[in-house]
């Protein structure tokens, strides 16, 4: 169960003042399941039993296309879920696909579809959405879910490494705008979360491996002890041994919940980000190989460069990046992309506008992540772009020496 604190500071602004403090405790469960409509799991029906206020919920249920024809009786399958249990639930329309991948967060399009859908079929606020897919499909179905009606309750299914270990069991949603990742989106927290890690059998291989990218970066900073375990199981993990994977995404979505949980700020309205290690050079790397490569992937490449960045700078030793780059490498995780190369016309490398726009998004005040020492971060607030290029020469000339 994670639960979020947010304190709020008292400010004085005058004499005649009325004071607002709202505390809005919130608690969400985060289960991990085999076949979570089979006869033999009771997790969803427990839960839907125990939470108000309408019984039956009345119901929508989004599934990612990819997902869709990876199971192609999951729709059968959860359609005569929701008739067995009619006490519980009342699905309000078969259930609908979603273009998978990135293009579901291509602006407004499934954010406003969703919104069309909860108002044709009269869902109230009350109302559940349940959203079975990777990242890209819960970020933008629940943004729509978040806005009808102010926000529905979001019971998620995350389908990826990549979902089940970070996104899914996060309070964030977006969509992609202006060429810019998740430049619109909404805090929202799910209902609950059902991780059901059979589903993860049908990725494909480049899936499956692009979502422990997101595993290394919170052992990087938060788990010398996890980072370590991730070296080991690597092998493993490569082999796609399903026991293995179940123990990295459990452990690496851990991470992440307790981080949002005990943090202070999970609404991230202070500059830290440290759950965005390796980020600010990620999102722009993704936008500029328009999608090609994976966020899990592009997040690999971003967080090689600024382990590079901070052996230059001494805040890791040339031994600490390299076992990172390595253990990154071993994951057969990409650590490079010819994009970092490329250039706008005035001759500056376009990935240093990734600084310039994590620098915006954070409200004028850069703030940058890096490990300092294995397993512990440090916050910087200027990054030397001259030192940035210095680490892309090193990744280029490591992946030529790669290359033979
Ligand atoms: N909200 C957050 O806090 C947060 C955090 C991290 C990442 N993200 C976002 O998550 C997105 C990436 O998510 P992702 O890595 O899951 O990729 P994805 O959503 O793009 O999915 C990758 C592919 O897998 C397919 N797929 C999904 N489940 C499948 C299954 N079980 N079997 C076979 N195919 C399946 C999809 O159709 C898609 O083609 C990015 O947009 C990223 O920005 C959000
Ligand atoms: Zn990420």
């Amino acid at each position: 169960m994670i639960r979020l604190r947010n304190p709020a500071p008292a400010i004085r602004i005058g004499m005649s003042q009325i004071e607002q403090h709202i505390a809005v405790p919130y608690a969400f469960p985060v289960a991990f399941t085999r076949d979570l409509f089979g006869a033999g799991d009771e997790a969803l029906s427990r839960y839907l039993a125990e939470t108000g206020p309408l019984r039956p919920h009345p119901l929508l249920i989004y599934v990612d296309d990819g997902l869709a024809r990876a199971w192609p009786r999951l729709e059968r399958v959860m359609a005569d879920w929701t008739a067995a249990h009619a006490d519980l639930v009342d699905l309000a329309a078969p259930p609908i696909r979603v273009p998978g991948g990135e293009r579901a967060k291509d602006g407004f399009g499934v954010v406003e579809s969703v919104l069309a859908d909860i108002e044709r079929h009269g869902l109230c606020r009350q109302s559940m959405v349940l959203i079975a897919g990777g990242g890209a499909v819960l970020d933008a179905v629940g943004l729509g879910a978040a806005l009808a009606h102010r926000g529905l309750r979001q019971i998620r299914v995350p389908s990826t490494v990549l979902a089940q270990d970070d996104s899914g069991v996060g309070v964030k949603n977006g969509i992609n705008l202006f060429g810019k990742k998740n430049f619109a989106g909404a805090f929202a927290p799910p209902a609950a979360v059902f991780c059901d890690l059979d589903l993860l059998d049908t990725l494909e291989d480049r899936d499956w491996i692009a979502g422990t990218a997101e595993a290394f970066k919170v052992a990087v900073i938060k788990d010398r002890a996890f980072l370590d375990w991730l070296v080991e199981a690597t092998p493993a993990v490569v082999a796609r041994d399903r026991e293995v994977m179940a123990g990295l995404v459990r452990r690496a979505a851990a991470l992440h919940v307790e981080h949002i949980a005990t943090s202070g700020d999970p609404f991230e309205t202070g500059a830290a980000r440290p759950l965005d290690f390796g980020h600010w050079s990620a999102h722009r790397i993704e936008a500029m190989t328009d999608h090609e490569l994976r966020h899990g992937e592009a997040v690999a490449i971003g967080m090689a460069l600024d382990c590079e960045y901070a052996a230059a700078i001494g805040l890791i030793t040339g031994v600490e990046r390299d076992l990172v780059i390595d253990a990154l490498e071993a994951m057969t995780l990409p650590v490079w992309h010819r994009v970092l190369d490329r250039t706008h016309p005035s001759g500056r490398r376009g990935v240093l506008d990734g600084l310039r726009e994590f620098r915006e998004h954070l409200g004028g005040e850069l703030c940058v992540t890096l490990p300092d020492g294995l397993g512990r971060k440090v916050e910087v607030h200027e990054m030397d772009e001259a030192l940035v290029l210095a680490a892309i020469d090193r990744l280029r000339a490591r992946a030529l020496a790669r290359a033979g």
